[in-house]
């Protein structure tokens, strides 16, 4: 048996699966984002390990008695910083934290950053965040000893290693991202050097071994393999096989993601498409990434005064866009605007506009976030001709035949079960255990297909176009 666990930001989720990759046991806990300044998101790196003790607990004894190997994928970008004792010196700073707006800014424009890392410096991007610590809490940052990445620190935990693998590393801003090694030049640009890092290993490979305390406490035999496992996107893209060139998810999560897999290294940083490692040894991959998907409907759900489900259930087949457009830029947005600033919007609002029309302009708007995306893969050369759909959202069928019909892409739905980022780290973890190799990464059977509906097409690009405009004006607006 294999575990993976997903250190997502909403929550912990564990994954056993058997030999035969059939997910054998599942358990979840909660974590909840502090918020305490605007732009701020925060979690306190303590509250992973009781949401890591609460998932391994609900796993069954007989079934966690037989894990062989663990597998972890995480929320990346975030900077856990610990002094020389691996004590935890400040909460981890998140992806979606946009503090660093201006220290990024400053990276950004030493064009040695984009040259070795193949991306924009944004400022959810964990080098900046360092610099902001160094201007504003000096004292914390000279008693920085190691900087991790946060389910590198749930590894620490669980085997006193410190360990970073490439696809989570590769959204730090420090890694040359070509050569899959720390660069040198771009940590001295931070205030850093190669001291503070973890030792990098690849996404399949082994990263250490449980601690024998550990074993001992929640009765997982000794010798437990802990692979390396990956940044929670590369994790989903092994979940559903997404591994190979023109093999392609979009994920509706938190952040919403557009991933295609690519065989060789192909940074296009002007387009802000995040180029980053994979989780496979000799293998990259692209992502746009929109910092609100089901981040923005469920804060719609909060002031409607619903659960996001029963705001989604009652829309019934698709409609073209209608007059109220909504822009989900709730935390700033990177792909493909990268503007900490901005902010979202509600507009064309009349006295028609119910509940029901309100709730598909948010759909609506996420979905043309996510047009954007892959109209800025399509501008760096990578065609998505057909996706995989995960993430919560993807409960949504009017988001999904939304998705479709705006991309003019099919989107397949796996059968029911969990195929994100604890499934993929599980499947890395028989990697690293067993050495097998990206041959078991296969794709999860299909439930259904969503087809875009043609009729709608034009209709869709009409609302896409009027989305571009109103994101243009409200460009500056404070
Ligand atoms: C990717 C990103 C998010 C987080 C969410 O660059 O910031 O998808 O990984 O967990």
């Amino acid at each position: 048996m294999y575990l993976g666990l997903d250190l997502g930001t909403s929550g912990l989720k564990g994954v056993v699966i058997d030999d035969a990759q059939k997910i054998v046991a599942e358990a979840t806990a909660p974590l909840t984002v502090s918020r305490p300044h605007e732009g701020w998101s925060e979690q306190s790196p303590a509250d992973w390990i009781v949401a890591a003790e609460t998932v391994l607990n609900a796993i069954p004894a007989r079934i966690r008695a037989a894990i062989r190997g663990i597998g972890l994928s995480g929320q990346m970008h975030g900077a856990v910083l610990l002094d020389r004792a691996d004590d935890v010196l400040r909460p981890c700073i998140l992806w979606n934290d946009t503090r660093a707006h201006e220290e990024a800014a400053a990276l950004d424009a030493n064009p040695v950053f984009r040259r070795l890392t193949g991306n924009i410096v944004f400022p959810g991007f964990t080098a900046p965040k360092l610099l902001w610590v160094k201007s504003h809490e000096p004292a914390q940052f000279n008693r920085v000893a190691r900087v991790l990445l946060p389910k590198d620190y749930l590894r620490l935990w669980l085997t006193g290693e410190h360990v970073a693998e490439m696809s989570d590393a590769a959204g730090t801003s420090w890694l040359d991202t070509g050569k899959r090694d720390w660069s040198d030049e771009l940590l001295a640009a931070t205030g850093l050097d190669r001291g503070a890092m973890p030792r990098l290993v690849e996404g399949s490979d082994r990263s250490g071994i449980l601690r024998p305390e550990l074993a001992d406490r929640f009765g997982l035999p000794k010798g437990v393999v802990v692979a390396g496992g990956a940044g929670d996107n590369a994790a989903a893209g092994i979940g559903v096989g997404v591994v190979k060139a023109g093999q392609a998810f979009v994920s509706l999560g938190t952040s919403g993601v557009l991933f295609a897999a690519n065989e060789g290294y192909r940074p296009a940083p002007a387009t802000a498409v995040h180029t980053f490692c994979h989780a496979l040894p000799g293998k990259w991959h692209q992502m746009g990434v929109i910092l609100a998907a089901t981040d923005a409907l469920n804060w719609f759900a909060r002031i409607a005064g619903s659960a996001s489900a029963d705001l989604t259930e009652g829309l019934g087949g698709l409609k073209p866009p209608g007059k109220a457009r909504f822009l989900p830029y709730l935390g700033g947005e990177r792909t493909p605007l990268n503007d900490a600033s901005i902010r979202g919007a509600f507009i064309g609002l009349e006295h028609d506009t119910d509940r029901n029309a309100a709730t598909r302009a948010v759909l609506e708007g996420v979905t043309f976030a996510i047009r954007d995306c892959r109209d800025a893969l399509a501008a760096t050369g990578t065609k998505i001709d057909r996706l995989l759909a995960v993430g919560g959202g993807s409960k949504s069928d009017y988001w999904l035949s939304a998705i479709a019909t705006a991309l003019g892409t099919p989107i397949s739905v796996p059968v029911a079960g969990d195929y994100g980022g604890a499934f993929g780290a599980a499947r890395l973890a028989i990697m690293a255990t067993t050495g097998a190799g990206a041959e078991i990464a296969t794709p999860p059977s299909i439930a259904k297909t969503i087809d875009p509906v043609a009729a709608l097409t034009g209709a869709f690009d009409e609302g896409h176009a009027r989305f571009r405009a109103a994101a243009t004006a409200i460009k500056g607006l404070t």
